[in-house]
C-alpha cells in the first residue's frame, strides 16, 4: 500500500469503495498550509528531543518549504490514492527528501492531534478575516447613521407603526448587535488558542517532546491539558459555527428590512445599481438579491451548526472518524461569510435613504399616541387613565379619518377636558423623538453619544 500511512498489518489494500468513502482531500486540502506549519513545529520538537540531527532537521524543513511552494504553484495536488491531506503531504515529503529523513516526521504524532490543532489554526486565521469584515459592516452602518443624524422614520413593533425613531438610532441598533458578534469572535479566540499537538492518538507520547514549544511555534497560547480532550473535543469548532450562524442571523435581520424598505409600498431606500440585480424577462426590475442571498445563507449557516452538533452528540471519547465531518460545514460557514459580508457591506454603504418618505410616514398609524399619554402623566394623570383618554382620542381621530395632530380644540375637549390645546406641543415627530432623552433613547443627543461608544467598543475588541 505504497504512500499510505498504514498497511503492514493488512493482507490487502483498501477496497475501492472504502477509498471513495474515506477520501477527504477534496476539502481538507485547505488545511495543507497549516499541516506544513504543524510539521515544521513538530520537526523542531523532534530535533530538540534528539530524534533528528541538525542536518536532518534542515533537510526536512527545506523539504517542507519545497512542498509549500509546490502547493502554492498548484504543482502539488492530491492524487487518487491519497486519503487525506495529512497522508498526502507525508508521502510527498518522503518523495522530496527520501524515506530515511521523511520517514522520521511521524514519530510522536497522530493525525488525531494534528487535525485537532490544524482546524484551530485555520479557524483562528479566518476569525481574523471575518472580524475585519464585520468591522467594515459596522462602520458602513455607522457611516449611514452619521449621514442621517436628524432623519426620522416610523419605529415599529409587530411590524406595525409604534413610535417615531431616528433612522440613525435604528441603523445603530443593527451595528450594536454586530459588535456583540465581533465580541463573540474575540472571546472564542481565547478558547481556540490551545494546541492539542502532542496528544498523539489519544494518550500522549512516550518520546518526551515539548508540546509547549510546538504550541508557541504555531502561535497558540498553550498545549491541551488533557490529550483525550485535545484530540476528541470539537466544541471549539461548534462554537465557531454558532458565531458564524449568529452573524448570519443578525445580517439576515438587516437584509429583511432592506427588502421591505426597497418595495414600492415602503419606498424608504434605493439600491445602488452596482449592488442590485435585474430580471431576465422584466426589463424594469431592480432586485435586492444581495439582501435575499444574505437571508437565504443565514439558513445555510444554521444548518452547518446543527449538522455539527448532531455529529458531536453522544460521540464517545476519544477520536472517532465521525469527527472528520467537522470540516465541510465549518469551511462552508467561513466561505459563505467571507463572500457575503463584503457584498453586504457594499450594499449598505451605497444605499440611498428617502428621508422625506420616512418622515412623512413616521406620524402615521397614530404613532404619537404614547407621547400624548405621557404628556398627561406629566400633568399628574395616572397612566391608566392617560392610556384610556388617549385611546379615546385615537378612536375619535380614526372616526374622522384624520391624524391626532389634525383634531381641533373642540374635538380634543370632547374626548377629555384634560386635553388642552397645548397637547399639540408633543404632536410632532421631532418633539416626540427629542423627548425620548433617557439613556439609550432615540433623542438626537442620546443617539449622538452612541457613535463614539460603538467605535470604542469595536476598536478595543
Ligand atoms: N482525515 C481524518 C479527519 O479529518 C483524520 C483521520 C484520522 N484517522 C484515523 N483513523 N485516526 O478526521
Amino acid at each position: 500500500n505504497e504512500g499510505s500511512l498504514w498497511g503492514a498489518r493488512f493482507a490487502s489494500g483498501p477496497s475501492p469503495e472504502l477509498q471513495r468513502l474515506s477520501k477527504s482531500t477534496h476539502f481538507d486540502w485547505q488545511l495543507a498550509r497549516y499541516d506544513l506549519a504543524g510539521s515544521r513545529a513538530h520537526a523542531r520538537a523532534l530535533a530538540a528531543a534528539g530524534y533528528l540531527e541538525a542536518s536532518e532537521l534542515d533537510a526536512m524543513l527545506a523539504g517542507l518549504d519545497a512542498l509549500e511552494a509546490r502547493i502554492e504553484s498548484g504543482d502539488l495536488v492530491a492524487t487518487d490514492t491519497d486519503e487525506d491531506v495529512h497522508g498526502a503531504l507525508e508521502a510527498a515529503l518522503i518523495a522530496e527528501v527520501g524515506p530515511e529523513i521523511g520517514g522520521k516526521l511521524r514519530a510522536g504524532r497522530s493525525r488525531n492531534d494534528q487535525i485537532a490543532t490544524l482546524v484551530r489554526l485555520y479557524l483562528k486565521d479566518h476569525a481574523a478575516t471575518i472580524g475585519r469584515d464585520l468591522v467594515h459592516l459596522v462602520d458602513a452602518l455607522a457611516a449611514q447613521a452619521d449621514a442621517h443624524r436628524t432623519a426620522i422614520m416610523p419605529g415599529r413593533t409587530h411590524l406595525q407603526h409604534a413610535q417615531p425613531v431616528l433612522l440613525a438610532h435604528h441603523l445603530l441598533a443593527h451595528a450594536w448587535a454586530l459588535s456583540r458578534d465581533l465580541e463573540r469572535l474575540v472571546d472564542w479566540t481565547k478558547r481556540a488558542d490551545v494546541s492539542p499537538y502532542g496528544g498523539g492518538a489519544l494518550a500522549g507520547s512516550t518520546l518526551g517532546l515539548d508540546a509547549a514549544s510546538v504550541a508557541h511555534d504555531l502561535g497558540l497560547a498553550t498545549p491541551s491539558e488533557n490529550s483525550i480532550d485535545g484530540t476528541a473535543s470539537r466544541d471549539v469548532v461548534a462554537e465557531f459555527a454558532f458565531v458564524t450562524a449568529m452573524i448570519g442571523i443578525d445580517v439576515s435581520r438587516i437584509a429583511e428590512e432592506i427588502i421591505l424598505w426597497n418595495t414600492r409600498e415602503f419606498g424608504f431606500v434605493t439600491l445602488h445599481d452596482g449592488y442590485s440585480t435585474g430580471s431576465s424577462i422584466m426589463p424594469q426590475k431592480k432586485n435586492p438579491d444581495i439582501a435575499e442571498l444574505a437571508r437565504g445563507k443565514s439558513g445555510r449557516l444554521i444548518g452547518n451548526l446543527t449538522g455539527l452538533l448532531a455529529t458531536l452528540k453522544a460521540l464517545p471519547l476519544a477520536y472517532n472518524r465521525d469527527l472528520q465531518e467537522d470540516k465541510e460545514p465549518v469551511f462552508d460557514s467561513v466561505e459563505t461569510l467571507e463572500v457575503l459580508l463584503p457584498a453586504f457591506t457594499g450594499m449598505i454603504a451605497t444605499l440611498t435613504f428617502h428621508t422625506d418618505r420616512m418622515a412623512a410616514l413616521a406620524p402615521a398609524g397614530f404613532s404619537l399616541a404614547t407621547d400624548v399619554a405621557e404628556w398627561l402623566v406629566k400633568r399628574k394623570v395616572p397612566f391608566r387613565d392617560a392610556h384610556e383618554i388617549t385611546g379615546a382620542l385615537v378612536r375619535a381621530a380614526e372616526q374622522r379619518g384624520v391624524g391626532l395632530e389634525d383634531l381641533d380644540d373642540a374635538a380634543l375637549a370632547e374626548v377629555s377636558p384634560l386635553l388642552t390645546p397645548d397637547v399639540r406641543e408633543v404632536l410632532t415627530i421631532e418633539g416626540s423623538v427629542a423627548s425620548r432623552s433617557g439613556i439609550g433613547g432615540t433623542a438626537p443627543e442620546r443617539v449622538a453619544e452612541q457613535f463614539a461608544k460603538l467605535a470604542d467598543r469595536v476598536r478595543h475588541l
